[in-house]
């Protein structure tokens, strides 16, 4: 549980980040080439149109403004939260082809995974020695994991994965983390790791930027039955659905026994999301989408929800079926991006030793 004190001092950093944004996006616009983005998430996976809409359609805005991106597909943090197991190996594939089918460019993005880059791990260790125990313990995204998982017994890991993310955010100087409400401990852990690592080491020199959080819209689809879109709920639209899979899912979406359909969140949100989503496809108003479908109910809502979606995702689906047809291709792109990320690491892990006084043989 987060004390008062806590909260307050949670809630006051969000709200500063958000007064940030407005800004920061001038900026981007101003000076894409500022900025080095690194974000991801955790192979838990396939990606719905919920990543979709709040965050994935953002990154291939940002690469195609001329942005750099590094992609991370977190394979070791994804074992916080559950066993190891086979599922790992199917979620990178997945979400490999869900970033190419999405439009990221592997030409100019680079897309690589957690455990196949050891200087990542490497890195951890010295910024391990920089934070204190009660600062990893204060983490309130750390905390309500706890708290979901209903365990008792906390991994080693569970307490130290924000800092081997610093390490993902670091490694590769990324000054910008794109990332929900949820990440923003994160960013101020790395924040911190970055500030202090430059002051033991650099001598104050920014070696190390101290990233900053680009919010994405903060999801607001739900599933096709009113709860929380989620991968062990079975109720989202993957990006990975066929058009008829699509129209079956929606079929059955829940609504409301109100034939007239009118647009009002609060109360009838079954039937909000269905236009919300309609327009975020057809960018046209939910109001409008709401008052053509009148009093023909919530059949004709649903038609027309899957009609916008299916042709809004047509264009994903046609270069998923391309890049599927040739997967030795896909894992190309791994296996370049990897080397990247390789390269990139070992040259900061090396002015990190060297830094500490441990590259004893270039030193002699
Ligand atoms: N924590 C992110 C998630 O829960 C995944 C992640 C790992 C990440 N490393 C990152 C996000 C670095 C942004 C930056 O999905």
């Amino acid at each position: 549980m987060m004390s008062t004190a806590e909260e307050v001092s949670a809630n006051s950093s969000f709200i500063a980040c958000q007064q940030r944004m407005p800004g920061l996006w001038r900026e981007l616009h101003e000076n894409p080439g500022k900025f080095r983005v690194l974000t991801g998430e955790r192979t838990t996976g396939a990606l719905h149109i919920g990543h979709y809409f709040g965050s994935l359609r953002n990154r291939v805005l940002l690469q195609d403004m001329g942005v750099e991106i590094f992609l991370i597909m977190a394979d070791y943090q994804a074992i916080t939260d559950r066993d190891a197991d086979d599922a790992i190996r199917d979620s990178v594939r997945n979400i490999l082809l869900d970033y190419l089918a999405i439009g990221i460019d592997p030409e100019v993005t680079t897309i690589f995974c957690h455990s196949m880059v050891p200087a990542l791990n490497q890195l951890m260790l010295p910024f391990l020695s920089v934070v204190t125990l009660s600062e990893l313990q204060r983490n309130p995204t750390v905390k309500d994991e706890i708290a979901q998982s209903g365990t008792r017994s906390v991994s080693g890991l569970m307490m130290t994965y924000p800092v081997h993310q610093a390490a993902d955010i670091l490694f590769c100087h990324g000054n910008l983390v794109p990332g929900g409400k949820d990440q923003l401990p994160h960013v101020e852990v790395t924040r911190l790791v970055a500030r202090r690592m430059n002051n033991l080491y650099f001598g104050g020199e920014q070696y190390f930027p101290e990233p900053e959080l680009l919010l994405g819209a903060t999801p607001l689809l739900l599933g096709v039955d009113g709860r929380k879109m989620g991968k062990s709920l079975n109720n989202a639209v993957y990006l990975r659905m066929s058009a008829d899979e699509t129209r079956a899912l929606i079929r059955r979406a829940k609504t409301d026994s109100e034939r007239r359909i009118t647009f009002e969140p609060q109360e009838r949100p079954e039937v909000a999301n269905l236009l919300q989503l309609t327009s975020l496809c057809t960018e046209r108003t939910p109001e409008d989408l709401a008052a053509e479908v009148g009093d023909q109910g919530a059949r004709v809502l649903k038609e027309m929800t899957t009609e916008a979606l299916n042709e809004y995702l047509r264009p994903i689906r046609d270069r998923r079926t391309e890049w599927e047809k040739n997967m030795a291709d896909v894992w190309d792109v791994l296996r370049n991006g990897v080397a990247k990320a390789n390269a990139v690491a070992d040259e900061t892990l090396g002015r990190v030793r060297a830094a500490m006084g441990m590259d004893y043989f270039t030193s002699q």
